[in-house]
């Protein structure tokens, strides 16, 4: 596949202190960028990282017709660099896409473009465990025209921006009551740029309380938990691990079909079903509640601290052998080329 590259006059690297990296702030020095236009992908360009020029009137910021992902590449000690089942992102953004109406990004588009982008950034992929390049692909619809109706352009964009830990500190959260992310027959199991601007309001009277996140409810009858909006949640009551079904209000997370492929691997006893803020309750009260934790991309494995559900709050007890703690390793020992990869998620 052919790509246009321009290359940097000088780079950024210098500059960026990678020992303290608040996420998602520094970018790397090249984005790829690929335009959809009279029905086709066109070549896609690799240029310098910089501000871009949009019609007022293009449909994403009238209608937020625009879709996500979000990877990491990693580097080992022999400076080989690694992406985690990447596939896997490819196939979500275009489902994502079709939900929003929008054109497929091609395979190659996807993954060669990326690769480039990859040789040519990777001195922003530093070693060590914890250390990656976030990598953020992106389809936006370009076109400038308001009618409430599909864009016949869209700009398909990677991003990257080196990353440590997503949540600095503790988490703890509050069970939905009110608000919903997502609803049956909606977008919630799509990455669409909405579904994340759509919690921030709930989320920020959260913070007001102290609690950095929501895991949010299913929105008919608030009992049954999803997920926390930026991760999927596990919860383990003795040693079994409890997570949501996916379904099509809840994101088909990489990290957490990871996480459950490595409980099976491992022999620990997970069930993926419905589970009920009563049932957490009543575990928790009885000093079953072991442990909750978040999974994502960015947040990789996330101990959940504490939680408020109505007017009461539970702190989580600190476990020796905690199954985030395990997962995490597991986790990254396959991303950073440490452990076996038995399921060829390494490329
Ligand atoms: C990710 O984990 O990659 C996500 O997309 C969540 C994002 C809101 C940081």
């Amino acid at each position: 596949m052919n790509i246009d590259i321009e290359l940097i006059q000088e780079s950024k690297i210098d500059k960026v202190d990678f020992n303290n990296l608040a996420f998602g702030r520094v970018f790397s020095d090249h984005m790829l960028v690929c335009d959809f236009k009279d029905g086709e992908w066109k070549t896609p360009k690799i240029m310098p990282y910089g501000p871009m020029t949009f019609e007022p009137s293009a449909r994403v910021f009238h209608y937020g017709q625009a879709v996500f992902e979000g990877m990491k590449a990693y580097k080992d000690d022999n400076d080989d660099v690694f992406l985690f089942r990447p596939d896997e992102n490819f196939h979500r953004i275009n489902k994502s896409g079709e939900r929003l109406a929008m054109p497929p990004v091609p395979e190659n588009v996807f993954m060669e473009g990326l690769k480039k982008l990859l040789e040519i950034d990777g001195a922003w992929i530093k070693k060590g465990f914890g250390n990656s390049l976030y990598i953020r692909p992106f389809i936006i619809a370009s076109e400038g025209a308001i009618s409430a109706s599909p864009a016949e352009e869209y700009k398909f964009i990677i991003i990257c921006s080196p990353a440590q830990s997503y949540y600095a500190g503790e988490v703890r959260v509050l069970f939905a009551e009110k608000y919903s992310r997502s609803a049956d027959g909606g977008v919630g199991f799509a990455k669409a740029a909405g579904n994340y601007a759509a919690q921030f309001y709930p989320t920020s009277l959260a913070h007001k309380e102290g609690y950095q996140q929501i895991v949010w409810t299913d929105a008919n009858t608030h009992e049954y938990l999803e997920e926390a909006g930026t991760m999927n949640v596990f919860f383990r009551i003795g040693n079994k691990l409890i997570t949501a079904p996916t379904n099509d209000r809840i994101l088909d997370g990489v990290t957490r079909k990871s996480i459950i492929q490595l409980a099976n691997d491992y022999n620990i006893d997970i069930e993926v079903r419905r589970v009920s803020v009563t049932e957490i309750k009543e575990a928790a009260r009885k000093g079953e509640l072991k442990e909750i934790f978040g999974s994502g991309t960015a947040a990789v494995i996330n101990p959940i601290k504490g939680f408020k559900h109505q007017d009461e709050t539970f702190e989580l007890p600190d476990m020796e052998d905690s199954y985030a703690t395990f997962f995490k390793e597991k986790l990254l020992g396959i991303q950073y080329n440490k452990l076996e990869d038995k399921h060829n998620w390494r490329m």
